[in-house]
């Protein structure tokens, strides 16, 4: 069974560059900070509430995680479920007809480990985990991001993509949020992943970045979403530890894509 958002993983070309924002500026502690010979990955793991921020360097050029960042850039590169069974879960999906990255499950950075296709899941690619220890506490009373709180998945028909991973995933859509914000051009709707939303975005006009992004990319994740306390005085900080931020509007910010290592990363006020 899955239970919830067990972490986001970042591709960035310099982890020790990355962390200078997701540590130095955002505030979040390192739980987990290891190069994976096999995988040619540096991968390290910032808690942020329930869930963590996977960063992920490449240490070699024959890896999919250096093809993706010579071919995308820096950026939102995965979604990991956390899984009671990682063996049963990919079994699981493989039944349900899911194309399956990892047949087994292996070793990985948050433990046991598979990875599905994104074709499966609406251009997501999507981790299974099953943790080998504890789970990670985080972030610290100082820190400036709380916790995620959803994950935006620009898809081109709603109920289809909430259908399929309803399917895939065992969770629901929540009747009480979403629906059409003509001000930005897009329809959404909510699922809920546990401790995280899962927001499936359309784009309802032919412009704005939505549009841009499936214009240029189709379906797949766009935005990762990170609560505050409070909007206004999450952007002071961050503008005085260096990061490039807009101005707050009725408790949301969006970081400059250069200062968060190519994520679309909005900041969102929560009481
Ligand atoms: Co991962």
């Amino acid at each position: 069974m899955l239970s919830k958002v067990h972490h986001v993983g970042i591709v960035v070309r310099s982890a020790d560059d990355a962390l200078g924002f997701y540590r130095d500026a955002l505030g979040l502690p390192v739980s987990v900070d290891r190069v994976i010979e096999d995988q040619g990955v540096r991968g390290v793991l910032l808690p942020c509430g329930s869930a963590e921020i996977e960063l992920l360097e490449p240490t070699r050029d024959d890896t999919g995680v250096a093809r993706f960042l010579q071919s995308r850039g820096e950026g939102q590169h995965h979604v990991c479920f956390e899984s009671d069974d990682c063996a049963a879960d990919l079994r699981a999906a493989a039944d349900k007809g899911v194309q399956l990255i990892d047949g087994a499950p292996r070793a990985g950075l948050a433990g046991t480990i598979g990875f599905l296709h994104p074709k499966s899941n609406h251009g997501v690619l999507i981790e299974y985990a099953t943790p080998v220890e504890e789970a990670h506490v985080g972030p610290g009373e100082d820190a400036i991001a709380r916790r995620i709180d959803h994950i935006g998945i620009v898809v081109k028909d709603i109920p289809t993509a909430a259908a399929t991973y309803e399917h895939h995933f065992g969770f629901s859509l929540d009747p009480d949020l979403g629906g059409n914000v003509e001000a930005l051009g897009i329809e959404n709707a909510f699922m809920l992943a546990g401790n995280a939303h899962l927001e499936f975005i359309r784009p309802t006009t032919g412009e704005g970045p939505v549009a841009k992004f499936a214009a240029e990319r189709g379906e797949g994740s766009f935005l990762l979403s990170l609560a505050v306390d409070d909007a206004e005085a999450a952007v002071a900080t961050l503008r005085e530890r260096g990061a490039r931020v807009a101005d707050p509007n009725n408790g949301v910010a969006f970081v400059s894509p250069r200062s968060s290592f190519g994520v679309t990363l909005q900041l969102v006020e929560r009481s």
